[in-house]
């Protein structure tokens, strides 16, 4: 394998902790900078067990600063990025829009820009480059809840090239869906994929995109609907369902994202787009409905006994119906399949949280609290 100088964006974060950690122990001759500002998001603590590594080295930045960043690009010559630095919690982008266009929009921007005057100003040029960015499916919109005549959802589709997977609509996102963002989160991320695809078309830099659907797994931020009410059921909090719960998402376990990323990042074709998904939808309720389950399982409660602290609450603003994403396309062409069912990584998933719970409290015990709470607690 080639010697590469590799920066990977917001490598502190959920996601891309876990594409670091791959990265660093599966290419030792590769040289990997996490660069993070490490915002409220960012915790370095989900790398501890890679950050004495050789090939790793980490650099707090802030991706908008485009000095230090172009700066970055001559020392280490870099010669790939993968950007999953952003703002991503879309409670947060109702209240604060402009953090999220700045982080999002103008960081990607200057991160474009930057790579574009290094590798412009090299002898080969954009030869051996590549500029990846990660993106989310929510640019496309919401899709609805339509079934076949005289089926009830879920109901069963071939959609996947693989097996059979239970849908709540007939829609898919594909790669071809008409971006149609609803939120500020996902209406910045619409507009860092257009420039990112901008740059490919605009100065022929080897650019890729995915949009990958909702991820679950070890160090999320407890914000999100999956860490927050495994904490919430052990602590006997309440758990804040939005609306009715009937909402549907997408769910990939966040080693499958990373494993995909890998695999596109080398083998991705240029200017492409791939979406990323495990064909595994489910309602809000009744994955919150797994979770009180497996967390009393794991805890020796009775069955039933966390019911209780299902909790209705005013719905979000704007909130997207359902998401489903049709990852075909990076089946069939690059031979990526999710490596676990939704069960086994939910089971993984929640003795993680329960095991790392000083991980947890380190996090909830500062300023943070879930965004419902704060808004709760000013009412
Ligand atoms: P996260 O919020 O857990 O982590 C984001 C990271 O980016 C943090 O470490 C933070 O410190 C860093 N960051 C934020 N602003 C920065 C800035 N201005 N400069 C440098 N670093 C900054 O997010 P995540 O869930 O890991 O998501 C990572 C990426 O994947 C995002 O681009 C997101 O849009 C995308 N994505 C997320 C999901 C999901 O379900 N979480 C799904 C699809 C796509
Ligand atoms: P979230 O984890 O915020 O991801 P996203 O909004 O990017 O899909 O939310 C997942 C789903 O869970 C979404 O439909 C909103 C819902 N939700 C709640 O019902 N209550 C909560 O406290 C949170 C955080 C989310």
């Amino acid at each position: 394998m080639a010697k590469r100088n590799i920066v990977i964006t917001g490598g502190a974060g959920f996601i891309g902790s876990h594409v670091v950690r791959l990265f660093v122990n599966k290419y030792p001759e590769y040289n990997i900078i996490n660069l993070d500002k490490l915002t409220y998001a960012g915790n370095l603590a989900n790398l501890k067990d890679i950050e004495d590594k050789p090939n790793y080295k980490f650099v707090k930045m802030d991706i908008c600063d485009f000095e230090a960043f172009y700066e970055l690009m001559q020392r280490e010559k870099v010669d790939g990025i993968i950007h999953l630095a952003a703002e991503s919690h879309v409670d947060r982008s109702i209240k604060d829009p402009f953090t999220f266009a700045r982080t999002n929009v103008m960081g990607t921007l200057s991160l474009l820009q930057a790579a574009k005057l290094y590798w412009e100003s090299l002898p080969e040029k954009y030869r051996g480059k590549r500029f990846y960015h990660i993106s989310t499916d929510e640019v496309y919109g919401a899709l609805e809840m339509t079934h076949p005549e005289g089926v009830e959802p879920p109901f069963t589709t071939a959609a996947s090239s693989s097996e059979h997977h239970l849908a709540y609509g007939t829609e898919f996102f594909y790669e071809t869906t008409k971006y149609n963002p609803h939120s500020p989160y996902s209406a910045s991320k619409a507009s860092s994929d257009h420039f990112v695809r901008a740059y490919h078309d605009t100065y022929g830099m080897p650019t890729v995109v995915t949009n990958c659907s909702n991820n679950y797994g070890p160090y999320q931020f407890p914000e999100k609907l999956i860490p927050l009410f495994i904490n919430n059921i052990r602590h006997r909090k309440p758990l804040p369902v939005y609306g009715k719960g009937e909402n549907v998402r997408d769910w990939l376990y966040v080693v499958d994202h990373a494993r995909a990323i890998d695999l596109i990042f080398h083998e991705g074709k240029i200017a492409e787009t791939y979406n990323i998904g495990g064909f595994n939808e489910w309602k809000n309720i009744d994955i919150i409905r797994v979770l009180i389950r497996t967390v009393d399982r794991l805890l020796g409660n009775p069955e039933g006994y966390s019911d209780e602290l299902i909790t209705y609450v005013t719905d979000r603003a704007g909130h997207d119906l359902r998401y489903a994403i049709d990852s075909s396309k990076l089946q069939k062409e690059l031979g990526w399949e999710p490596s676990l069912q939704f069960e086994e990584g939910i089971e993984k998933t929640v003795r993680w949280y329960l095991e790392n719970q000083p991980w947890l409290d380190n996090i909830t015990s500062g300023q943070y609290e879930s965004y419902y709470n704060e808004m709760y607690k000013n009412k």
